[in-house]
C-alpha cells in the first residue's frame, strides 16, 4: 500500500520506517528540515534501538522517503497523522495546533477511497470534529491510537500487543476497518487482538491506558512514602502484592517517578478535558497521581541535601542519568534532569552523566556540568544520585566506585542497586521507600 506519515517525531519516524519494513511504500512528512535531512541520510534524529537499521534498509529498498513538502503525500491511499500534541503553554490542556495544521494541509489532496488515520494522542471529541472537516472530500477518518514505549518503539509498532480502530458507523466504518487490516496484515494474521470501536472510545482508550499506568506508578510511590515513615521496604511490598495476578508486578517500581513526553502531559490533558466535559470529579484523582509523582523528585533532592550535611555550597554531587528512562535520550519532563537542575539551583556542584541524553540535557540546561564518562562524574563526589536505571549504572561495582568518590553515600532513586552489596563496601545506601 502507499502510505504517508505526517509528523516524523518519536511516533511518526518509527511508524514510517516500521511500515516500510512491513512491505508498504511510505513517505514521511515533517516541517522540520533538519529532521527530514537526518532521516533521509538514514540517521534517526533521536536514540531508539533498532530504528537506524530499519531506516537504512527502508531507504535502500527505495520504498521509504522523507520530505518537507506535503504534496509528496498526494498519491497515498492512507495518511497517518502522527504529529505532537504537547501541553499547552501555561495550561494543562493539549495543544492541537499541529493536528489542525496537518488536517488542513491534507484536505485539498483527499479523495474518495482514501483513509486518514489519526495516531496522535488527542482530547476526546477531536476525531469527530476532524471527520466533519474531511467529509466533503469523500475520504474517511479512523482513529488508531499508538501504545509504543520509547526504547521498544520499533518492536511495539511492528508487533503490537493490540490494535484499536476507532471507525464511523456503517459501510464507511467497514471499509476503514478493511483498510487498516491490510495495513497491519502481518499483525492481524499473527492473531493480534483487534478492538473495533467508535472514535470517542478509541481516543479514550489511549488516555485511559496512560492514566492507569501513571496511577499504578504513583500508587507504589505513595506506598513508598508510607514505607519511609514505618521503616518498611516498598520493593518487598511490590513483590508481594505483585504475585497477585490481578495486580501484577509490572509498573510497580517505586522510585523518582514517571516522566517523558507522554504520561505527565497525557494525564494533565485528560483532567483538563474531563473538566471541560463537566466530569472533572471523575478523574480528580489524577491530580493526586501527578502530585505524588512530583513529591518523589522532592524526596530525592531532600535525600541528596541530607547526604551532603545540608551544605550544598560545599558539595559536589554526581547525578547518574538524565533521560526519563533507560534506552532513551529523551529528557522531556525527566525526573532525572529535574533533580540535577534543582540540586544545581540550590548551589550544589552537580556533575551529571548519561550514556545518551547529555546533548539534549545540555541544550535545555547549559548551566549544568555534564560528562559522558560516569567516572568523571563520580570522581571526588560527596554523594552519588542514581536517577535513570541504565544497565551500566545498575552494574556499577561499589568497591571500584568507592575508590573514585570523596564520600561513600549513594541515593538509589530507582531502587535498582543491592543495598547489602553497597553497604558491605562501606557505603551509606539510601533507597526510595526502603529502610
Ligand atoms: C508510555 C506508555 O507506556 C506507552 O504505552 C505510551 O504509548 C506512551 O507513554 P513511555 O513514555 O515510553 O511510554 O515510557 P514508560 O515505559 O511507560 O515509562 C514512563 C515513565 O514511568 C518512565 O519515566 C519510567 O521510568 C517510569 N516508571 C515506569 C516508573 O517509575 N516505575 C515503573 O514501574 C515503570
Amino acid at each position: 500500500m502507499k502510505l504517508s506519515v505526517i509528523g516524523c517525531g518519536y511516533l511518526g519516524a518509527v511508524h514510517a520506517a516500521s511500515m516500510t519494513s512491513l512491505g508498504h511504500d511510505v513517505v514521511g512528512i515533517d516541517v522540520d528540515e533538519s529532521k527530514i535531512a537526518s532521516l533521509r541520510a538514514g540517521r534517526a534524529p533521536f536514540f531508539e534501538p533498532g530504528l537506524s537499521a530499519i531506516l537504512e534498509s527502508g531507504l535502500a529498498s527505495g520504498r521509504l522517503a522523507f520530505s518537507t513538502d506535503i504534496a509528496e503525500a498526494a498519491d497515498a491511499d492512507v495518511h497517518f497523522i502522527a504529529v505532537g500534541t504537547p501541553q499547552r503553554r501555561g495550561a494543562y490542556a493539549a495543544d492541537l495546533t499541529y493536528v489542525d495544521a496537518a488536517v488542513a494541509a491534507l484536505v485539498p489532496m483527499l479523495r474518495p477511497g482514501v483513509l486518514v488515520v489519526g495516531k496522535s494522542t488527542v482530547p476526546i471529541g477531536t476525531a469527530a470534529g476532524l471527520a466533519d472537516q474531511i467529509r466533503e472530500t469523500g475520504a474517511e477518518l479512523a482513529w488508531n491510537p499508538e501504545f509504543l514505549r520509547e526504547g521498544f518503539a520499533v518492536q511495539d509498532t511492528v508487533t503490537p500487543d493490540r490494535l484499536v480502530y476507532g471507525v464511523p458507523e456503517g459501510e464507511s466504518g467497514v471499509a476503514a476497518r478493511a483498510t487498516l487490516d491490510r495495513v497491519y496484515r502481518d499483525a492481524v494474521a499473527a492473531g493480534t487482538p483487534v478492538v473495533v470501536t467508535d472514535y470517542a472510545t478509541a481516543e479514550l482508550v489511549k488516555v485511559a491506558a496512560n492514566a492507569f499506568l501513571a496511577t499504578k506508578i504513583s500508587f507504589i510511590n505513595a506506598m513508598a512514602e508510607i514505607s519511609e515513615v514505618v521503616g518498611a521496604d516498598v520493593t518487598h511490598l511490590a513483590d508481594a502484592i505483585g504475585h497477585d495476578a490481578r495486580i501484577g508486578r509490572r509498573f510497580l517500581n517505586a522510585g523518582v517517578g514517571f516522566g517523558g513526553g507522554c504520561l505527565p502531559k497525557d494525564i494533565r490533558a485528560f483532567v483538563a478535558r474531563a473538566e471541560e466535559l463537566g466530569r472533572g470529579e471523575s478523574v480528580a484523582f489524577l491530580t493526586q497521581v501527578d502530585a505524588i509523582n512530583r513529591r518523589r523528585r522532592d524526596r530525592v533532592v531532600e535525600l541528596a541535601l541530607a547526604a551532603v550535611g545540608g551544605e550544598p555550597h560545599r558539595a559536589r554531587v554526581a547525578v547518574l542519568g538524565l533521560a526519563f528512562k533507560p534506552d532513551s535520550d529523551d529528557v522531556r519532563d525527566s525526573p532525572a534532569l529535574d533533580v540535577a537542575v534543582r540540586l544545581h539551583g540550590l548551589g550544589v556542584d552537580v556533575v551529571a552523566t548519561d550514556p545518551e541524553a547529555v546533548p539534549n540535557a545540555r541544550r535545555l540546561h547549559p548551566q549544568l556540568s555534564f560528562t559522558a564518562a560516569p567516572e568523571d562524574a563520580l570522581q571526588g563526589a560527596d554523594a552519588v544520585v542514581l536517577v535513570t536505571e541504565w544497565p551500566e549504572y545498575r552494574a556499577l561495582d561499589p568497591v571500584i566506585v568507592g575508590g573514585l568518590v570523596r564520600n561513600r553515600t549513594i541515593i538509589d532513586g530507582r531502587n535498582v542497586l543491592d543495598p547489602a552489596a553497597w553497604r558491605a563496601a562501606g557505603w551509606t545506601y539510601r533507597g526510595m521507600g526502603r529502610p
